[in-house]
């Protein structure tokens, strides 16, 4: 669609209707191009739009029509109340993923100095809601991809909040830190799957580590003990039928307290472990000395084992 040299707000809204674009997309679109709020346009039917504007409308609009998620044409979305830059680098962070950070929360004490690991990060909004909830902890966050790493540590610096950045393959971005706490939320969507079409926007490597999709969530469980501190929790995000293999795994990695929870859609979506406290860890015989256990209110309520 050629740019119009004159153009109103009424007249672009029909111009995304002709096109197939969503109203409300192309108003949060038209919002962003103008600077103004969706009030603004309600009441704006008649102005003009500036020329810069009008000009970069069908460009803007062809790029959703063609199916590109509304985050990428925004260059921004928000996750747990932070607004996040986004880009085709990063996965669009998703609304259900706000229930690792609800459970996080719940299992980090107010104390200062404890340490939480984000493994692949992307955009970091695990991450950085966790920080800006809990400003004492020390915050790792890791990726495998030096682009998506480079835009979470952007959304960090313009946020203002303090977390360190690892590049490298899930715990081995670690090195030998131990954490009292670990999120993630891997690639998970299996290779056949017939979803992964109308993802197409999104980096492959964030959506589905091939096979049955479980690939990347056992190596985060399995790496698990040898990583966290005794009685720490591991919090995974999973597809909605992957709970039970999940938990599975946990506890053939001597994860305890194991359990699931749903999304809003009712889909078992994030299961959690525990490793065990000090005493019956096997695996503790070579924690570091500053290694602690740390004191938990209480194993994750609302369980909903998925199996
Ligand atoms: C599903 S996305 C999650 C992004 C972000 N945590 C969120 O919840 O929106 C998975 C992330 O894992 C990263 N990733 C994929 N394979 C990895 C690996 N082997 N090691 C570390 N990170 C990896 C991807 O680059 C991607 O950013």
């Amino acid at each position: 669609m050629a740019p119009e040299a004159v153009l109103s707000v009424a007249q672009a809204l029909a111009r995304a209707r002709a096109c197939g674009v969503d109203r409300l997309d192309a108003m949060w679109i038209l919002c962003q191009l103008l600077g103004q709020p969706r009030a603004w346009l309600l009441a704006h039917d008649h102005d003009v739009l500036p020329a810069a504007a009008a000009s970069a409308w069908p460009t803007l609009l062809a790029r959703r029509a063609a199916g590109e998620p509304l985050a990428y044409v925004l260059g921004e979305w928000e996750f747990f109340g932070l607004n996040l830059r986004v880009t085709p680098k990063v996965l669009v962070p998703r609304p259900e993923t706000e229930l690792l950070v609800d459970w996080a929360l719940e299992v980090l004490d107010a104390g200062p100095g404890q340490q939480v690991i984000d493994l692949g990060t992307g955009s970091g909004a695990l991450a950085l809601a966790i920080r800006r909830a809990r400003p004492r902890v020390r915050m790792l966050a890791t990726d495998a991809c030096a682009q998506a790493l480079a835009v979470a540590a952007d959304n960090a610096r313009r946020l203002g909040l303090e977390v360190s950045f690892a590049l490298g393959d899930w715990w081995a971005a670690a090195g030998a830190a131990r954490f009292d706490l670990a999120v993630c939320n891997p690639p998970y969507v299996a290779a056949a799957d017939p979803h992964l079409a109308a993802l197409r926007h999104e980096p492959l490597a964030a959506l589905s580590p091939g096979g049955d999709g479980l690939g990347a969530l056992a190596q985060v469980i399995q790496g698990g003990p040898q990583h966290l501190l005794p009685g720490a929790w591991l919090l995974l995000e999973h597809g909605h039928d992957q709970a039970q293999r999940v938990s599975g795994l946990l506890a053939a990695a001597g994860f305890e307290a194991i359990s699931t929870r749903s999304d809003l859609a009712g889909l078992a979506r994030c299961t959690a472990g525990r490793r065990p406290a000090a005493a019956e860890c096997r695996l503790d015989t070579t924690a570091a000395p500053e290694s602690r256990p740390i004191a938990r209110p209480g194993d994750p309520k609302a369980a909903q084992t998925g199996a």
